[in-house]
């Protein structure tokens, strides 16, 4: 990971579906307030990793169903397939590991001869995962019998049974386990191991995960029997993983707490910024906190009369054309309320802050509006000063913010987004 050049101060390895992802929370709360949590305190310095056993395909359905952040390492499949930045670039050393002992044609071969077996669809079998659904109560009975052809043909596989229901062969070298040691030992030698690793995971697959030396583990309280088994007979006594009284995210924030491991609250749960002022230094959180200003301003959950909305500076439309901020606010005004009652949620991704001069910032960062179902997406450039004008609430004004449209929002009409 090039982004950072030192140390990451916290490293996150989430596995997605029900840890960081909750689906019975139609809301996506428990996401949103991690969301904001990450940007403003630890996307600059840090690294969030997600690891899930979706495939490629499944994975990007997944990111346009819930709110979720942009990681900068995603490891999919299982930990088969470990990609790094927005380009998703795969590991190809990772790839050379998982040819050991390893052949995907015998394994399908063999294991279609199982009745108890049922293929999952076809994005899910990946080259080093074939995978299945099965009875919970056969699946152990299967895995014994399979592991032996396996043997008889040479080859060194793992067997894993996650969520009372699927079944997935890999190669033995492979795993959401293994698959992080290896990130782990490749920051090592490049000098920049971690500072602190939290893993989460709530099921069978995610086990793996909790036994890697020296990183804190919370399984989230919906976590899974499998995962719990697990842990009452490997891992119970290592303080280092709690089993949270949180679901899903929320968990994922108690953990931080718990362990120490940096700031825990989120801006989410924070009314009044301006009781807040220059708690925190970092940029970030001045974009975060406006853009929830911004959400909670257009769902009436904010008073209209906020001192927050006076500000000096230069808003560049899309079209090119350069507006005051003070025209941008003035036409926020009258969109008050607007989305009051309805679901409407902004949230920021990848909100990186450089340093240009000794009180300049440099911010880009991606802006995610959903309303009625229907997503929507910019990347922004804004200017942050902490000098003149009228400060904003931690002493910092927005001087300048561009914004450009995403492919599939532009050709949608904008102009209801004052900002
Ligand atoms: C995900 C994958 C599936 C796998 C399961 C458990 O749901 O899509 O193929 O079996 O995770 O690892
Ligand atoms: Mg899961």
């Amino acid at each position: 990971m090039d982004r950072l050049k030192t140390s990451a101060r916290l490293m996150i390895v989430s596995d997605l579906d029900h840890t960081m992802v909750d689906h019975h929370e139609s809301e996506n709360l428990s996401l949103l307030r991690f969301n904001a949590l990450w940007e403003s305190n630890y996307r600059h310095d840090s690294l969030l990793v997600f690891s899930t056993g979706r495939s490629p395909t499944l994975y990007k359905e997944l990111r346009k169903e819930k709110p979720m952040l942009t990681p900068d390492i995603t490891i999919m499949s299982v930990g088969t397939e470990i990609t790094y930045g927005n380009s998703m670039v795969p590991d190809e050393g990772w790839v050379e590991v998982l040819n050991q002992k390893w052949d995907v044609n015998i394994v399908k071969e063999e294991s279609s001869k199982f009745r108890e077996l049922e293929l999952q669809p076809d994005t899910e079998q990946r080259p080093h995962k074939v995978s299945f659904k099965v009875d919970k109560d056969k699946a152990h009975v299967v895995t014994k019998s399979l592991l032996e052809r396996f043997e008889k043909h040479g080859l060194d596989v793992k067997i894993i049974h996650s969520g009372g229901m699927d079944l997935d062969i890999l190669p033995q070298g492979a795993g959401k386990g293994q698959a992080l040691a290896y990130l782990l030992k490749k920051f090592k030698t490049e000098g920049k191991l971690p500072n602190n690793t939290l893993v989460c995971g709530d099921s069978g697959n995610d086990a793996e995960l909790f036994s890697i030396p020296d990183v804190y583990g919370v399984m989230v309280s919906n976590a899974q029997e499998e995962l719990l088994q697990w842990h009452a007979e490997n891992a119970k006594n290592n303080p280092k993983i709690i089993h949270a009284t949180e679901r899903c995210a929320a968990g994922i924030i108690q953990a931080i707490g718990h362990f120490s491991l940096g700031p825990n609250t989120s801006p989410r749960d924070v009314m009044d910024f301006l009781d807040l002022k220059l708690e925190n230094v970092n940029p970030g959180h001045e974009v975060v906190k406006f853009y929830l200003f911004y959400e909670r301003w257009r769902r009436a959950e904010v008073e209209n009369s906020e001192p927050y909305l006076d500000s000096s500076g230069v808003f560049v439309h899309p079209s090119g054309i350069e507006l005051s901020l003070c025209e941008i606010i003035d036409s926020l005004r009258s969109y008050y309320g607007d989305e009051r009652g309805k679901r409407f949620r902004v949230w920021v991704d990848q909100v990186l802050p450089v340093q240009i001069s000794p009180d300049t910032w440099l911010v880009k960062f991606k802006k995610w509006e959903s309303s009625g179902g229907e997503l929507k997406c910019c990347t922004s450039t804004a200017i942050l000063s902490s000098k003149d004008g009228t400060t904003v609430s931690d002493g910092r004004t927005w001087v300048h913010l561009h914004q450009t449209w995403f492919e599939e929002s532009a050709s949608k009409d904008h102009s209801t987004w004052p900002i």
